[in-house]
């Protein structure tokens, strides 16, 4: 989105829409909604006196007011509090967006009071992914696109101000990366194409990328992910990204911090076939590649003083006469066996060996993102992520993260109990006991196998990353759930180890 920062007058844009960020009770002098009244003689006043705007987080109301030369208002309320949060503005301006594409404005003015230089990141990230659909596959392109939007600052903005933006602007764009991904179908998506996809994001954030073929997985012993992939005429793929520390550092040993992400590029199940029933989300089953590739795609608006890999194990899950059949069993990169009973478990098995070769890195944390079982939503609904963890300081740092961006997890029992209903009578593990009761903590329990000692947290996406009705800042459909969370995370890790 063509984007631009100035300290213009909200009156004299004439734009498609303003919108204009507006507080909880009377408006402050200089804020922009003050300066709306001044400039329409109390249009905003109005509203308030009728009883029909309050200035609550979420509320809006559009205006068609003498005195400015946009078409139409839009005051959008940033709850209580003069200072609005970094939280409040991201949601405002995501408002903005989304409202001037639907009703086909063409350009849009926004004006929000802005604390601090700091702020235009939310803002701008808040733009970007209020304004992000999903058009590729739309014969006439969608609604329209914005072809600008004017953010109009309270001073005239400096450097800072305009590197915090196009730092938000690069992040937003990151996240839609990643829904883009997500929201791909099966057939244009397959664990090649992915892999291109990542490389192509590794070559622009000058990462490393690796993608080891059928021939380099069977030389490193990864049995799950090939017998993953088998029954697919599309091949699987494992693929590495590496980015070196971006920032100097002082400490002779650079740290490493390890993502991992499920590739699958579309679940069937398998030879234990799903049922029919909303099988085409499946498509998302990679949600957790799309957030490490999301995560890779922002690095540039992210200076991180320790070295970050990303780990995707990638294969289509397939029947066939080629496809694993439950009871066949499979041996994982570190020579576990394992019976697969069940062909649709298969995340546990990619995660296996992404995990297992992980330790090759001797990394000093591995987050794992995957939409890995139904159960999640069941034990947590559509509210938050599960949080498996033996690691309390992982536990807190993702915690917290998750709270900031509003991408919520839940701390979820990791007990070693779960892993003794994973023996198996023909090999060492099943990769699945059957049984329904706690069946994303026996899963998480059959990851903590492969982690061993490594510091460690899995994060079972399934329940959230997928939007059922559209949000300020994501429409209906994969919403790339993890990666403004882990952006997060290493900007607090980045901070805390300088
Ligand atoms: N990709 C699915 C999990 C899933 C289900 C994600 C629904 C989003 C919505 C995963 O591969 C899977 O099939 N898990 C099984 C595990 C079971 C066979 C132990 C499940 O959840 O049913
Ligand atoms: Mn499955
Ligand atoms: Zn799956």
């Amino acid at each position: 989105m063509n984007c631009s920062l100035s300290a213009a007058s909200l009156a004299t844009r004439p734009v498609g829409l303003l919108a204009v960020g507006v507080a909880e009770g009377e408006a402050q002098r200089g804020s922009p909604a003050a300066r709306l009244d001044a400039a329409t003689r109390g249009a905003l006043k109005a509203l308030r006196a009728a009883g029909d705007f309050t200035g609550k987080s979420g509320e809006t109301a559009l205006l068609y007011p003498n005195g400015v030369r946009a078409k139409r208002v839009l005051v959008i309320g940033l709850g209580a509090g003069h200072n609005a949060d970094d939280r409040a503005l991201y949601l405002a301006a995501a408002t903005a967006a989304r409202r001037a594409r639907e009703l086909g404005a063409g350009t849009l003015a926004l004006a929000l009071p802005v604390p601090s230089d700091d702020s235009w990141r939310a803002i701008g990230e808040g733009l970007v992914l209020g304004h992000q659909r999903h058009t590729a596959y739309l014969s006439n392109g969608g609604k329209a696109a914005l072809k600008r939007a004017l953010l109009l600052a309270p001073r005239p903005p400096g450097a800072a101000a305009r590197e915090a933006l196009a730092a938000g602007v690069t992040r937003g764009e990151a996240v839609g990366l990643a829904r883009e991904l997500a929201n791909t179908p099966g057939q244009d998506l397959p664990p090649a194409a992915l892999a291109e996809r990542a490389r192509e994001i590794a070559r622009r954030v000058r990462a490393k990328a690796t993608v080891y073929d059928v021939a380099a997985m069977e030389r490193l012993g990864m049995g799950c992910v090939l017998a993953v992939g088998r029954g697919s005429p599309h091949p699987p793929r494992f693929i590495e990204l590496v980015r070196e520390a971006s920032v100097a550092k002082k400490q002779a040993r650079v740290p490493t911090v390890v993502v991992i992400g499920k590739g699958v590029t579309f679940d069937t199940g398998g030879v234990s076939l799903k049922p029919r029933e909303g099988m085409s989300k499946m498509k998302y089953d990679m949600s957790g590649a799309a957030a490490v590739i999301g995560l890779f795609a922002s690095l540039d608006a992210l200076e991180l003083p320790f070295r970050l890999v990303g780990l995707i194990p990638s294969a289509e899950n397939v029947t066939g006469g080629r496809a694993i059949k439950p009871g066949d069993v499979v041996r994982a990169m570190d020579g576990t066996t394992i019976e697969v009973t069940n062909t649709d478990a298969e995340g546990r098995l990619l995660l296996a060996d992404a995990l297992v070769y992980a330790r090759r890195w001797k990394p000093d944390a591995v987050v794992d993102l995957a939409t890995l079982t139904g159960a999640i939503s069941i034990a947590l609904g559509r509210q938050a992520a599960g949080l498996f963890t033996r690691d309390e300081t992982l536990a807190a740092e993702l915690h917290r993260a998750g709270e900031e961006t509003g991408e919520r997890l839940w701390r979820m029992p990791l007990w070693s109990d779960f892993l003794a209903e994973m023996r198996s009578d023909t090999a060492d593990l099943v990769n699945s006991n059957e049984r329904r009761e706690g069946a994303s903590c026996t899963a998480a329990a059959f990851l903590a196998h492969f982690a061993g000692t490594l510091p460690w947290a899995h994060l079972d996406i399934a329940s959230t990353a997928w939007n059922y009705g559209d949000r300020p800042d994501c429409s209906r459909g994969p919403n790339a759930f993890g990666v403004r969370l882990l952006v997060r995370w290493l900007e607090r890790r980045a901070t805390a180890a300088r």
